[in-house]
């Protein structure tokens, strides 16, 4: 398996270094892009550089290099995972506004019918972030909010985030144990 994973600008890049952790102890290929913004935010939550976070990935790109195989429909995948997802790239992906690579490679995801999943990260919505995401549900993007649930009795922050991440892991079709199903006892 051979996924594209992109990490931007929002609150919770925690999420996109699990789903890297995972997706590196189950042999999928991977090809990591990160924003400028993603960046930032690595070293401010993760308190770890970009360059260590990459190292969790098979190949990774600049988000300017819009000559990278990435950009281009004729570079085969599984699928691609944008975690978190700021709604800057939200919108961009929703309007076709593909100025780095990040944005082309999900506008090629969506022309080439291939398996995109957004994890935004944001609260409150305005009109704006919710017309965005109904557009891409609409086109057959999986839409995954940063939103732990709760019915597993996380113990632990690791818990909530493998919550989200393994509900990208199913969107994906990978077996995992990341989380205990629900299952109601009486
Ligand atoms: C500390 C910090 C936290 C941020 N958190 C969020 C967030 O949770 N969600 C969001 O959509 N934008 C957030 N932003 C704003 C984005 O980083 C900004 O819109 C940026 O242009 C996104 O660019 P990118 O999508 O290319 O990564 C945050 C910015 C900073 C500096």
């Amino acid at each position: 398996m051979r996924l594209i994973i992109a990490i931007t600008g929002a609150s919770g890049v925690v999420y996109g270094k699990r789903l890297l952790e995972v997706l590196k102890e189950k042999n999928v290929e991977t090809h990591l892009i990160v924003s400028r913004a993603g960046e930032q935010i690595i070293e401010h939550e993760l308190d770890m550089t970009r360059s260590e976070l990459e190292k969790l990935a098979n190949y990774t790109y600049e988000e300017n290099d819009l000559a990278a195989p990435l950009a281009s429909g004729s570079f085969l995948t599984d699928g691609m995972v944008i975690i978190p997802c700021s709604t800057k790239t939200l919108a961009g992906i929703a309007h076709g506004y593909s100025e780095n690579l990040i944005l082309r490679a999900a506008e090629v995801s969506l022309k080439e019918r291939r398996k995109l999943i957004l994890v935004p990260r944001e609260t409150p919505l305005n009109a704006v972030h919710l017309h965005n995401l109904l557009d891409l549900a609409i086109q057959g993007v999986i839409i995954i909010p940063a939103m732990p649930a709760f019915y597993h009795k996380p113990k632990n922050i690791s818990e909530l985030v493998d919550f989200v991440v393994g509900k990208v892991l199913d969107s994906l079709g990978i077996v995992h144990e990341l989380f205990e199903r629900y299952s109601k006892r009486l």
